[in-house]
């Protein structure tokens, strides 16, 4: 899917809080930063733990910062990665992600080579289970 570029200061942002990523155990840091519909940047890196399951991904920080500072709405996620290749949101972010960012959010993996992979959040996370589903009727 062809989606436009990321913005400049979101990959910046990005860049800069995955240098300080902890993660002494993968060696593999991530860093995101989230846009959100009010304007603001918000960011987050991995933070790894000696009990490995544990370890917290990038993304989860930055929604962490945005739900804390008061924000519920993602425009745009840019996330870095270590090596050639983007790295991509892992199932659990991609869930996590879609909480709060709609179907045309647009998500950029960015690779320390540059490489960009973007993708809209309907083809990131198909098909997928939302707070809509349980908004609404209760059961009986
Ligand atoms: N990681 C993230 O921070 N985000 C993802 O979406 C994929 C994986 C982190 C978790 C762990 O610290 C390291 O990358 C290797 O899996």
């Amino acid at each position: 899917m062809s989606v436009r570029e990321p913005d400049s200061e979101l990959v910046a942002a990005a860049r800069r809080v995955h240098l300080q990523a902890y993660c002494p155990y993968s060696n593999y840091r991530v860093g995101a930063a989230i846009r959100t519909t009010s304007g603001a940047v918000v960011v987050g890196c991995n933070v790894e733990n000696a009990a490995y399951p544990l370890g917290s991904c990038a993304e989860a920080g930055a929604i962490a910062a945005m739900v804390a500072g008061g924000e519920r709405e993602i425009a745009e996620v840019v996330v870095v990665t270590d090596g050639d290749q983007p790295g991509t949101p892992c199932g659990g972010c991609r869930q996590r992600l879609r909480e709060f960012a709609g179907p045309d959010v647009v998500v950029h993996s960015v690779a320390a080579s540059g490489a960009t992979w973007s993708s809209a959040m309907a083809e990131l996370l198909p098909h997928s289970f939302g707070p809509e589903f349980l908004i609404e009727e209760q059961a009986p």
